[in-house]
């Protein structure tokens, strides 16, 4: 296998690993060389679907303690207190840096930067641009990115495995699309920062490329996910497709309705209604459709309904174009006339890679940053618009330490050969197989499996189904067929990989699913509705044994807010 040696190599290049790599470029002053990986381009990274903005405290009347305590409320105290005031303090200096940038933020009247209401955040403080924040945060990035001549861009580079020697990070091992051949690009740190994995579930906001592949890279080699029960469900996947339609609709005043035309979030959160945080109003669309209220949709995908009508014209061809454009393409509705059919959809994963309160994985020289990481920022429920701030806000402080580590350190000189050998072994025996098992038809089946069994609800006679039924497909994975044994752009292969990387992290997410008798935050088992502080105030870690994952715990931080009761 050929080998590469750069100073700091980045894996994945939407909003946080870009950021890193800014900013490792920056604290370097063009002294190091640095690596970014993507298996896409930049520009279609999944973060340019991030529709309704970024949180952060810019007004007087706001406050870091406000910020904190609606993120910490929000997680329903699964969060690291120490962690979430580390954050919102770093927060405002992101939307400013992005600023000097470039990005063109929505602006107020008088020229400042806009804010809008967001469900769970006591102030208006999401920063957006239009709906369409993500793609202009991306675009930013990517051209400041582009200033650095240190950066060296790998798109269409699928990292399959890292190096770790002696806990130390030594490489990545990536597959370059472009001709099939398998390289080992050694470093003296990395910074994993590959996104989410939801695409495990079929009805689902993510891209098609959110596969989780640097969970499963890090679980494989050795390192714990922390929290894989809590995947969060967003209130409006728009039916049939999935896609995001943003909850800055609800914070421009849109209404959410069941059949008998009721604004049914009066009962589930008669202060906060349609923009109480999302398990809560996730929870509350899936009650109304379980009882009966609810829209019959195709495929099984009930529904309830999404108001806009009342609003101004103009408010939605200016602040809400994106949604609009999404739900006329996809669903044939123009919401100025129509409300639009909207239930839960897989959106985000609170759960990831085990780091610090700085970005540090247990695994020297080895940092993630945004959603593949899990600090706990968002713990057992996130925000929303904390996401893009986290990817800001961590992607420059990895960036910043991966880069400091890297100064510090001697150029690596020879890598664990046996451990590279085992990694390209892994991929070549994939490529090989030759059964008569179809690789589609095992990911269309462990979707099904995740929309039914791992949802908004969920029990433990589901859960242990759900499992049975990921350990039987994993089986069934040894005996796929590959048909295409060639080596350019071979997307087959790289089907594989993925699936093979989401059957691993659903079967953890399961895992930690059935342990974890309690309900908190995004994860709610009706088979134990409550909240148990006693017992389950901790993060899960799940680790990777042969018979499958081994799950322990750690406490969670608390500082200054004792878990209370949540009511919005
Ligand atoms: O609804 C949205 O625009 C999503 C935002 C988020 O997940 O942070």
């Amino acid at each position: 296998m050929e080998r590469m040696t750069y100073d700091v190599v980045i894996v994945g290049a939407g909003l946080a690993g870009m950021r890193a790599a800014i900013e490792a470029a920056r604290v370097s002053n063009g002294n190091l060389s640095i690596a970014i990986l993507s298996k896409t381009h930049p520009l279609r990274c999944h973060s340019v679907c991030a529709q309704g903005g970024t949180a952060a405290v810019l007004a007087d009347k706001d406050s870091f303690e406000l910020h904190a305590w609606d993120t910490i409320k929000g997680s329903d105290f699964l969060a690291d207190q120490d962690a979430v005031e580390f954050f919102v303090k770093r927060a405002p200096k992101e939307i400013l840096q992005l600023e000097h940038w470039g990005m063109p933020w929505s602006r107020t009247e008088d020229g400042k930067i806009a804010q809008r209401p967001f469900g769970g955040h006591s102030y208006p403080r999401a920063c957006y641009a239009a709906d369409k924040t993500g793609f202009y945060e991306v675009h930013t990035l990517y051209d400041t990115m582009l200033r650095y001549e240190n950066i060296e861009i790998f798109d269409e580079w699928f990292a399959t495995g890292l190096i770790v020697d002696d806990n130390t990070f030594r490489g990545v091992v990536a597959l370059n699309m472009k001709d099939g051949n398998l390289y080992c690009i050694a470093a003296k740190a990395c910074i994993i920062a590959t996104g989410g994995c939801q695409r495990m579930y079929k009805f689902t906001t993510f891209s098609h490329q959110c596969t989780g592949d640097g969970m499963a890279m890090a679980y494989r080699a050795g390192i714990p996910l922390k929290d894989m029960e809590f995947v969060q469900f967003h209130p409006t996947g728009l039916v049939p497709s999935g896609i995001l339609i943003t909850e800055g609709a609800r914070g421009e005043g849109g209404h959410l309705k069941n059949k008998l035309g009721e604004r049914f979030m009066k009962k589930y959160a008669p202060e906060k209604m349609e923009l109480a945080p999302r398990d809560i109003v996730a929870r509350a669309i899936m009650r109304e459709i379980l009882e009966g209220r609810g829209f019959e949709g195709p495929d099984g995908l009930d529904y309830v309904i999404l108001d806009l009508t009342h609003l101004p014209e103009e408010v939605i061809y200016e602040r809400l174009g994106g949604i609009r454009e999404i739900a006329m393409r996809f669903a044939g509705i123009d919401p100025v006339d129509e409300p639009l059919p909207v239930r839960p959809a897989a959106h985000y994963s609170m759960a990831g890679i085990h780091v610090n309160m700085y970005g540090a994985t247990p695994v020297s020289g080895l940092w993630a940053a945004g959603e593949v990481a899990c600090v706990s920022i968002h713990g057992a429920n996130r925000l929303g618009t904390n996401s893009t701030i986290d990817c800001l806000v961590y992607g420059a402080v990895t960036g910043e330490q991966a880069a400091k580590y890297a100064m510090n350190r001697n150029p690596a000189t020879t890598l664990p050969r046996e451990k590279v050998d085992a990694e390209e072994n892994r991929v070549n025996e994939i490529l090989s197989r030759n059964g008569d098992e179809n690789p589609y038809e095992i990911r269309r089946e462990m979707r099904d499996t995740m929309d039914k069994y791992v949802y908004v609800f969920r029990d433990g006679e589901g859960l242990t189904k759900a499992l049975k039924k990921i350990r039987e497909l994993q089986e069934r994975f040894r005996n796929i067929k590959v048909e295409d044994k060639g080596g350019v752009f071979n997307t087959n292969l790289t089907d594989v990989l993925e699936i093979d990387n989401m059957l691993t992290l659903a079967e953890v997410t399961i895992v930690s699913a059935l342990a974890r008798t309690e309900s908190r935050g995004a994860h709610y088992r009706l088979d134990y509705p409550k909240r148990d502080d006693k017992n389950w105030l901790k993060h899960t870690l799940a680790y990777r044994t042969p018979e499958g994952p081994r799950l322990e715990y750690i406490p969670v931080v608390i500082t200054k807010w004792p878990p209370t009761e949540r009511r919005y």
